[in-house]
């Protein structure tokens, strides 16, 4: 990218180094070298708008900032927040069966985490697999709770809102299922209560601690690993191995493996991909 395209402020290297050395520090993510079109890009008119000249002092401000409004903000602008409806398809076929089943075999309720679950289509279309597995089987199950985080503000309220534009709908999402599971609300979409209420949102860091969080039969850790750095991924499967139960599963995304950052898990080989199994 020509350096004329890029905003004088953002094309300082102290400043670009800095902010990089501070975003790893606040979230895990890794921006690399000469992503400064990304950064110009997404930070332009927020600087603009709170009157900072520089990265340098955009990354002082926030350090004596943690929380304030410009910090939220940029989290916000600087998370690729990237998704779809039944992404992959392979983990909600894991869902319908084998996990359903053998809770209801089993009899017992069941703990689902997911982990960056950016505006909203993760967690709903596990909740529409179980409403759907409930209504297909004429089956009675213990309740599942669906946890669903992300460290991003404006993305989790949109989740929260559980409010869709049919665009967003076309990603993954059949015509059938949405008639059943959304009601039209002037042009969009709104999530049904029956879908929603299994679903707890949360604003959650997975660079803090999760005892807070309790432990989990299956945790979908899909597509934000690919943002950090090894070190950190070694950290997170440490603790998300802390944070299932015994022989409890973890769902990545499909460019993701735990292979090279850890040995807890064993892997599990499905018809189209393949998920973890913590080890016994
Ligand atoms: C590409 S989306 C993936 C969404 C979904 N899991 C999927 O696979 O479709 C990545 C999400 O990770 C979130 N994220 C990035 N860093 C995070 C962190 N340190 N803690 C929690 N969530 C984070 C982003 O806000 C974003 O919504």
């Amino acid at each position: 990218m020509p350096s004329d395209f890029l905003s004088k402020k953002l094309t300082d290297q102290q400043g670009y180094d800095d902010f990089c050395q501070f975003l790893v520090t606040i979230c895990g993510i890794v921006l690399g070298e000469n992503k400064q079109y990304l950064v110009n890009s997404r930070l332009d008119n927020l600087m603009d708008k709170h009157g900072i000249e520089s990265l340098v002092e955009l990354v002082s401000h926030l350090k004596k900032r943690p929380g304030s409004p410009i910090y939220t903000a940029v989290v916000d602008a600087m998370t690729t927040n990237e998704t779809s409806w039944f992404r992959d398809s392979y983990p909600y076929d894991f869902l319908t069966e084998q996990l359903l089943p053998q809770a209801v075999s089993d009899n017992r309720s069941l703990r689902i985490w997911s982990a960056a679950s950016s505006s909203g289509q993760e967690p709903y279309s596990i909740s529409i697999m179980i409403e759907e597995f409930l209504r297909h089987k004429r089956r009675t199950l213990n309740p599942v709770n669906i946890v669903a985080t992300d460290i991003s503000h404006a993305i989790l309220n949109n989740a929260k809102e559980g409010v869709f534009q049919k665009m967003s709908l076309d990603r993954g999402m059949s015509l059938a299922r949405i008639n059943h599971h959304f009601e039209l609300v002037g042009q969009s979409w709104k999530i049904k209560n029956v879908i929603k209420q299994r679903i707890t949102f949360r604003e959650f860091n997975l660079l803090t601690s999760y005892a807070s969080l309790g432990k989990f039969d299956v945790i979908f850790c899909r597509n934000v690993l690919i943002y950090f750095s090894a070190e950190t991924k070694k950290d997170i499967f440490f603790r998300i191995a802390s944070a299932l139960n015994p022989k409890g599963y973890l769902i990545l995304g499909g460019a993701e493996s735990t292979a090279n950052y850890t040995d807890s898990f064993d892997v599990v080989r499905l018809k189209s991909g393949l998920i973890y199994q913590l080890k016994e």
